[in-house]
């Protein structure tokens, strides 16, 4: 296990900071100039670096190509008014990757790896923090495996990485989704609640489906029996019914969202009654059409709090509240922003900065 790293910093020759043009980011597109990296080899970690961001070499047999053996977290780092740069609760996506680790046979990151790892690649590359409201820089921590076998094996060899890019927002506007009754994003005893590439790929199709019938997600529900509804394809989904905040408990088939549990947070030091349940679709739909639904919403790191405008249901749509009524999930908004942007004292202690 590494104690304290010796990171080798490799520096680009040029940068391409000038592509980036600052009033206009989109999601995901432009990378900063540097990556940070390490390898597993013989049961150790090893050659922390960082070096200018540029394609892999990879083992055509890797089980990461082939078997999907590779996890990822997503989290942001936010500029303040002093320039320092900000990032919202990396803790929990550390331990939350370790959570994914776990699951998929891969080794555990050290804490330092991970730490010194973010905070040097941060350090250089601090410049491509966006300070605009409503941009960050997005970071991508990964690890897969980089042996060269194709059996299936817990593997031997890993590579984790760090890469980040800025990023404006994920949903330019409200969204909406559909609730899925065939396809399975995951199910009770499977990998749901892990960042793991298997459970995002095979969701694209059904996603792509309900795209072509003009929403913008899916909600997905339990595998079993389609009945409860679970999380969204980027995000966890969020009710405000009553005046009560409602959201789907944390099965084994839902992502512990880091988003989600700051929301949950907010709410209850507000004294907002909050119900972590199984929700039934048959539930939620009476309690649209009895217009006890006051909010919906989306919350994730990628998507931050996301309106849901309409939920399709057996070939019905239901429009939901206007945007502007929705005093809650506003609230939250602002009040996120105010913290990761260092306008709001930082009582729960979500901030570390670099
Ligand atoms: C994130 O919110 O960080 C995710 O990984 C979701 C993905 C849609 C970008």
């Amino acid at each position: 296990m590494i104690d304290s790293l010796n990171i080798s910093v490799k520096k680009t020759a040029a940068s391409r900071i000038g592509q980036l043009d600052f009033a206009n980011i989109p999601f995901g597109k432009i990378y900063a100039d540097h990556l940070f990296s390490a390898e597993y080899v013989d049961g150790e970690w090893k050659d922390p670096q960082i070096t200018p961001y540029e394609d892999l070499r990879i083992s055509p047999a890797s089980p990461a190509l082939h078997y999907g053996i590779s996890i990822f977290e997503g989290l942001k780092a936010y500029k303040n008014d002093k320039g320092e740069v900000l990032v919202f609760r990396p803790g929990k996506n550390f331990d939350r990757m370790n959570i994914s680790a776990e699951r998929m046979c891969m080794p555990l990151i050290p804490e330092s790896l991970y730490f010194e790892g973010l905070n040097a690649l941060l350090d250089l590359d601090r410049d491509w923090v966006p300070s605009a409201q409503g941009t960050s820089l997005y970071i991508r921590p990964f690890l897969f495996s980089n042996d060269d076998y194709i059996g299936i094996r817990p593997s031997q060899d890993f590579k984790f990485m760090i890469i980040t890019c800025p990023v404006g927002a994920y949903y330019a506007k409200p969204v909406k989704v559909k609730i899925e009754t065939h396809y399975t994003r995951a199910i009770e005893g499977g990998s749901g609640y892990c960042k793991t590439g298997c459970n995002y790929g095979p969701a694209i199709y059904p996603a792509k489906l309900a795209q072509e019938k003009g929403y913008d997600q899916l909600l997905w529900t339990d595998g079993k029996e389609h009945k409860y509804i679970e999380e969204s394809g980027t995000m966890n989904v969020m009710f405000v019914i009553d005046g009560k905040l409602i959201t789907p408990s944390l099965e084994d088939s839902i992502l512990n969202g880091i988003t989600r549990d700051s929301v949950l947070t907010l709410a209850k030091d507000w004294c907002m009654e909050v119900e972590e349940r199984r929700i039934e679709i048959k539930e939620l739909i009476s309690a649209i059409q009895d217009k006890k639904v006051q909010e919906v919403f989306g919350a994730g790191t990628a998507a931050t709090i996301a309106q849901i405008e309409r939920i399709g249901y057996d070939g019905v749509d239901y429009e939901l509240p206007a945007v502007e009524t929705r005093e809650f999930s506003q609230k939250v908004l602002k009040t996120l922003d105010a913290i990761k942007y260092g306008h709001m004292e930082d009582k729960f202690n979500w901030i570390h900065t670099v």
